[in-house]
């Protein structure tokens, strides 16, 4: 029997995913070859894309989810916008749960697809996305435990790094949810061994490197806990370097002055952490993500 969300979902699969890769020419000396992955050129803008996909396909195909069913989302930033994308093209309700002080251009954003904002104080939105998905008879997609994250970048990421660049030495990604970072490191340590490093880049003081929690703010990575799906899955992280606010800023202007891509700042911070992970690893071929656009971020460009 043909299910009508699945039928719009995989024409959304379509176009989401195979970004291109492209060779950071100028930060890093001839003798390694660092690539970046360009997802900023999903529909959206940003990887988040490929696990709003495969979250909601998971939803649906548990029977969670049916036509005009509805989506609860605790995200300020760029899972929030993907999951509102989806909702929009498939007819479903998105309530998303942001924080007070997110930017009214992300909320703009939010309202232009048609999702529904909640407004939660600081440190509270998890909790009240999971109370109102209860209240409402919806899904929440819990992105941080939902191990149809890690699936996306295990299932789609990571086989195309390897099919666009065919060896690797070293995979860099920043910690989220930690769902690109495990899904990609688990499917290169499978294909090619534990010859290839995986490293993870958390913001200076995050709890994921045992800080106090209250660590400088990039925004996409994570400062205050450990997610489920980061303990779930780190076998296949080798290593994590922490980086500061003003490093990451300071790569993301020389990526656009002197490689042309204008990436985000956790971008930046990828940058950084590859620096480091060089210190760390011996490595050839080494790929990390530009996660999302700088022109998200117009503040970071004066
Ligand atoms: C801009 C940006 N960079 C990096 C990340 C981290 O990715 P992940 O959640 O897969 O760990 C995120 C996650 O929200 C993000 O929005």
């Amino acid at each position: 029997m043909s299910n009508p969300l699945l039928e719009k979902l995989a024409e959304l699969k379509r176009v989401v995913g195979n970004t291109p890769v492209i060779r950071l020419r100028n930060l890093f000396p001839s003798n390694v070859e660092v690539y970046m992955k360009l997802e900023f050129m999903n529909p959206t803008g940003s990887h988040k894309d490929r696990i709003a996909l495969f979250m909601v396909e998971d939803a649906i195909r548990k029977g969670l989810l049916y036509p005009g069913g509805t989506i609860v989302e605790a995200s300020s930033g760029n899972t929030a916008i993907s999951i509102a994308w989806v909702a929009a093209r498939l007819g479903l309700r998105a309530v998303i749960v942001v924080e007070e002080q997110v930017s009214r251009q992300k909320i703009g954003v939010l309202k232009s697809l048609g999702a529904e904002i909640v407004y939660a104080r600081q440190g509270e939105n998890v909790k009240l996305a999971s109370e109102l998905s209860e209240k409402l008879g919806g899904v929440w997609l819990n992105q941080y435990d939902n191990p149809a994250n890690h699936l996306a970048h295990y299932t789609t990421t990571g086989p195309e790094i390897l099919r666009q660049l065919g060896e690797v030495d070293l995979f860099v990604m920043g910690m989220g949810t930690c769902g690109t970072v495990t899904g990609v490191g688990r499917f290169l340590k499978e294909k090619l061994g534990n010859r290839v490093k995986v490293v993870g880049v958390v913001p200076r003081g995050s709890a994921i490197k045992g800080g106090p929690g209250k660590g400088d703010r990039i925004e996409g990575l994570i400062t205050s806990f450990v997610p489920g799906l980061c303990r779930e899955f780190d076998e296949y992280v080798d290593e994590i370097v922490e980086v500061s606010y003003n490093e990451a800023l300071k790569a993301v202007k020389e990526l656009a002055r002197r490689e042309g891509i204008l990436a985000g700042l956790s971008s930046g911070a990828n940058i950084v952490g590859v620096r480091r992970a060089l210190e760390l690893f011996k490595a050839r071929k080494v790929v990390t993500i530009a996660a999302d656009s700088i022109l998200r971020y117009p503040e970071l460009l004066s």
